[in-house]
Parts: C-alpha cells; sequence; structure tokens
C-alpha cells in the first residue's frame, strides 16, 4: 500500500505513546477540535475494545480515532460503524493477496478468512447542538493477540501475506476509503451503505449464536434492519437487536 498523502479534511496528530486515542480525541473535543482531527499512536497502554474489553496495543499494529461532526440524529451516528468496517474491509482487501477473504462481522469487526484483524470502537457525544461522533479503529498489521487473551480469534494482515505495510500506509489507505463512502452516507443516507457491508457480511443465512449480557439467542443471521440492528430468525419469529457479540453456531 502507498503511504499516500492524507486528504485536507484530515488533520493528523500523531504521538509514540498515548493511553487511548479514544481517550485523547475526547479530550480535545473537550476543547473543540474540529471534523477530521485523527489521532494516531504507535503504542497504546490502556487501548479499550467494546464492553470495556482491553484492545492490546503494541507497536507494529494501528491505533486511530477519527472526529467525524455528521449533522445527524444521535441514533444515526450508529451506522458510522458501518462507514468504518466497510472503508477498512475494502483498504484491507486491497492489500492482501486475492484468494484472502474479507468480511466484516456484526457490529463493528473486520475479518480475514474468519480471522478478526481488525475492531471499531465507536463513541457518540451531543455537543452543544451537534452530534460528535469518535471513531476508534485497531487494525492488527504485524502481530495479532493469542487464542487465548481474546473472545474471537484473530490474525494479522503480515500472517494473512500482505507485504512492504507499515501502520501508517495502512491508516492511508483505510482514509482514501472512508472520506468518499462518509460523503455519500451523508448525501444519501444508510441504504447504500447498508448494501455495502451486506455484500460483505460475515455468515449471512448461516447459523449465529448471539451473546447478550443475560441471554443467548440461537438462530439464522438474516441481515440488518434500516438503521443497522442485527436480524436474526428464529423459527418463526425475527429478533431485532441492537448489541451484542455474535459467534457461528458449531456443527
Ligand atoms: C473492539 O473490537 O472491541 C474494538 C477495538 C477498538 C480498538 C481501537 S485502537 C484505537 C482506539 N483507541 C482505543 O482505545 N480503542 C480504539
Amino acid at each position: 500500500m502507498q503511504e499516500t498523502p492524507l486528504d485536507d479534511f484530515f488533520c493528523l496528530i500523531e504521538h509514540e505513546v498515548l493511553g487511548s486515542t479514544n481517550d485523547e480525541l475526547k479530550r480535545l473535543l473537550g476543547r473543540d477540535a474540529s471534523e477530521g482531527t485523527l489521532v494516531v499512536a504507535t503504542q497504546q497502554t490502556a487501548g479499550r475494545g467494546r464492553q470495556g474489553r482491553v484492545w492490546l496495543s503494541e507497536p507494529g499494529n494501528l491505533f486511530f480515532s477519527l472526529l467525524l461532526r455528521p449533522r445527524c440524529r444521535i441514533d444515526a451516528a450508529a451506522q458510522l460503524t458501518f462507514l468504518a468496517a466497510v472503508a477498512v474491509a475494502a483498504a484491507v482487501a486491497a492489500v492482501l493477496p486475492k484468494d484472502r477473504e474479507v468480511s466484516c462481522k456484526w457490529p463493528n469487526d473486520v475479518l480475514v478468512n474468519g480471522l478478526k484483524t481488525a475492531g471499531i470502537l465507536l463513541e457518540a457525544f451531543a455537543d452543544n447542538e451537534e452530534v460528535a461522533v469518535i471513531v476508534g479503529v485497531g487494525v492488527n498489521v504485524a502481530h495479532h493477540p493469542p487464542a487465548e487473551e481474546v473472545l474471537y480469534p484473530a490474525t494479522s494482515l503480515g500472517r494473512e501475506g500482505a507485504t512492504g505495510l507499515t501502520p501508517r500506509s495502512v491508516l492511508s489507505g483505510i482514509c482514501a476509503a472512508l472520506l468518499p463512502r462518509y460523503r455519500e452516507w451523508q448525501r444519501e443516507g444508510f441504504a447504500t451503505l447498508r448494501a455495502q457491508w451486506l455484500e460483505r457480511a460475515h455468515g449471512l443465512g448461516e447459523g449465529v449464536v448471539v451473546h447478550l449480557d443475560k441471554e443467548r439467542i440461537v438462530g439464522t443471521f438474516l441481515g440488518l434492519d434500516e438503521r443497522g440492528a442485527l436480524l436474526v430468525q428464529q423459527g418463526t419469529a425475527t429478533r431485532t437487536l441492537l448489541a451484542g457479540d455474535v459467534f457461528p453456531v458449531m456443527t
């Protein structure tokens, strides 16, 4: 992947070490940071995943957070998770051997050949009259956590055969893939983005187990509704889920 310059939309702030790029960007949001502010760290000491999990953040992988001010209702802001996933998937697919399958796992993971390669942590805030969204992205470029330390088995771009990458070159590719899709989402709404995500959806039409806080739902992954909620068929009923961890049904 070429280390192409970033579009002027992005205002890059680079750090060697941060606790969490999301936390640093949240601090900058408190100082009225502008849309496109992009915080990158070589290493994070307190990287966060979804549901309060730890995101292991050693040098060699990519950790960044992007500030968007999408001028939408706060409930529509969650759709930006799918924007980030589709952009990461497109950028990752462009640097991998063609036989690797790049897919999106609801709600916020990018997989390569079924193994987690990137995760997204989206945090939305009401900032005065506006909605501000921090899109935090971690990509396993050079290495991945061992199976015993994660909920879902992982891999890295290096392990899957990508060569000559740096975290910065992967960042360029993601930013280039994200910006036009963000503009399109602002112009046209969620429908196109939803279709793009579904084209890469992992396990569509297959059996899934969804872990909720106090319940496990077993059914068939039917798709996404018009807001981005997961649709799971259970017998004749369709469950609409706004949160949860999805796993394949083991046969
Ligand atoms: C997940 O899969 O649970 C989401 C992981 C998100 C990790 C990224 S790394 C950059 C940004 N800063 C953080 O502390 N988390 C996100």
